[in-house]
């Protein structure tokens, strides 16, 4: 079986809008119903897990439950850090022979495609990331912050989401760094790269599209990627005259 994994744990401060940033309203819709919209729709995915920031978990669950999503099984409360939200999830699953994905709540604009090359990638690899090559010239800097190195760009990723895992694998990542005092991730992958680095990670290519919700404007960027793919076909997005949530604009997406 394959289980998706919804991260929604965070509470979003660095958009700063008061409410956790998967419940604001792109399209019509919260952030979170978009993203959980794309595992319900896509074939290899059987099972949803939703673990959501706590004191927001019936916000969730109404969610769900007024969207008609049936492959959604829990909605439960997240943890203090990401980390603590995948382990939470991890012993929901408690299987060492399924699929898992692990996604962002905040990053609605996933496509089926790369749900799909996650999911045969772990036909023949037990960890898969999804990245995109880094348009920037990545540097890195010292506590002085002056330059201390500049990695060959071509040699880059940007990290996104979904990350792919035979349960077994992940669940036994997690477990040696239960044993290490100083455990710091801020991905599921590099758990797996720091404590099972004899297993070889694949890696498949992501989409600009795939933007995580992180600061003010990305609210607007996913607002108007939406707005174009209504344009380009009506399916993704089913109201065509809507009130934009932060500007209160209305915003009226034109040959959808
Ligand atoms: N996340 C989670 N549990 C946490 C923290 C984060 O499940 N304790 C999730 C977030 O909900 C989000 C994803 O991990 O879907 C990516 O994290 P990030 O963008 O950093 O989200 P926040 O922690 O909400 O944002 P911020 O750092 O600005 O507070």
């Amino acid at each position: 079986r394959t289980v998706a994994v919804v991260l929604a744990g965070g509470t979003g401060s660095r958009v700063g809008l008061g409410i956790p940033k998967q419940l604001v309203k792109i399209a019509g819709k919260p952030i979170i119903e978009h993203t959980i919209a794309v595992f319900e729709a896509a074939p290899e995915i059987d099972d949803i897990v939703v673990l959501m920031a706590p004191g927001y978990v019936d916000d969730a669950r109404r969610i769900v439950e007024a969207a008609g999503f049936r492959k959604v099984r829990q909605v439960l409360a997240g943890g203090e850090t990401r980390s603590d939200t995948t382990r939470l999830a991890l012993d929901v699953i408690g299987s060492d022979d399924c699929n898992v994905l692990f996604h962002d709540a905040v990053r609605p604009l996933l496509s089926g495609r790369i749900v799909r090359e996650c999911v045969n990638a772990l036909w023949t690899h037990s960890a898969v990331d999804v990245a995109i090559p880094s348009a920037d010239t990545i540097i890195e800097v010292g506590d002085d912050e002056c330059i201390t190195g500049i990695p060959v760009r071509s040699r880059l990723r940007r990290g996104q989401t979904p990350q792919a895992f035979r349960s077994g694998t992940i669940r036994e990542a997690y477990r040696r760094a239960a044993d290490d005092p100083h455990f710091a991730a801020t991905d599921d992958c590099g758990v797996v790269l720091r404590y099972l680095p004899e297993v070889p990670i694949k890696v498949i290519d992501g989409s600009d599209e795939n933007i995580k919700v992180t600061h003010p404007v990305d609210v607007h960027l996913v607002d108007k990627l939406f707005q174009l793919a209504a344009a380009r076909a009506p399916g993704p997005v089913d109201e065509h005259r809507y009130t934009e949530e932060l500007t209160g604009r209305t915003m009226v997406v034109f040959g959808g």
